[in-house]
């Protein structure tokens, strides 16, 4: 029987939110999946209600969905260790920046697409997708495919679709996807606990 891999809760000495619990990384997506519009829009709205510093909402992205040009034009960007599996995801977004506004550099514009790239990730999850995050790409030929104006910095690629039956997976990414999943203890996250 086929399975999939790793679609086991993320240990917590209590329980969270179930799709915070639920959500990892995997790289073994189906290759034939495509995203409904819905869920798509879903996702940006989760994106778009996500808090900013001065509620400036500095994210802005570029969407694709697998087989067009602007999903190879990304691929074209991606490192090496990345260009293996993703070529498999329904959509690959481009997490971008705007670090400054009106001559002013908004101080906290990568803090803030983190965030809502978090928010589209749960979302991701709650909809029965995945998500992983890539920060290994081209930064300038990135830039330069999609002519991004200096103020416009592209922080992460973003991979989402289905999670792949293990056996429709090719050998190497069904075995990275299956390794262990660690964290550090939580114990080691703070500086000062007095609460
Ligand atoms: C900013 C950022 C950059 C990342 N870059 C890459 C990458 O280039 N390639 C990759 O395969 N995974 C990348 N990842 C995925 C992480 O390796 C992954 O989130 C981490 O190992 C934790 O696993 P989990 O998300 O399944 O909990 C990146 C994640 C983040 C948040």
């Amino acid at each position: 029987m086929s399975t999939t891999l790793n679609e086991q809760r993320n240990e917590t000495s209590v329980p969270i939110h179930e799709a915070l619990a639920q959500r990892w990384s995997p790289r073994g997506y189906d290759a034939e999946y495509v995203v409904a519009a819905e869920d798509l829009k879903a996702l940006g709205e989760a994106a778009r209600w996500a808090p900013s510093a001065s509620n400036l909402q500095p994210t802005r992205f570029i969407v694709a969905a697998r087989g067009t040009e602007t999903f190879e034009a990304i691929l074209g960007t991606l490192m090496d260790f990345n260009s293996a599996w993703t070529p498999r995801a329904s959509l690959l977004i481009v997490a971008v920046a705007e670090r400054e506004r009106d001559g002013k550099r908004l101080r906290w514009a990568e803090y803030d697409l983190g965030q809502a790239v978090a928010h589209l990730s749960i979302e991701a999850t709650s909809r029965g997708l995945h998500v992983r995050q890539m920060g290994g790409f081209h930064v300038d030929a990135l830039r330069a495919a999609f002519d991004l104006a200096p103020v416009l910095e592209p922080v992460s690629v973003v991979a989402v679709g289905k999670l792949a039956e293990a056996d429709d997976l090719p050998d190497l990414i069904r075995e990275r996807d299956a390794a262990p999943r660690t964290r550090r203890p939580l114990e080691d996250l703070t500086i000062v606990r007095d609460a």
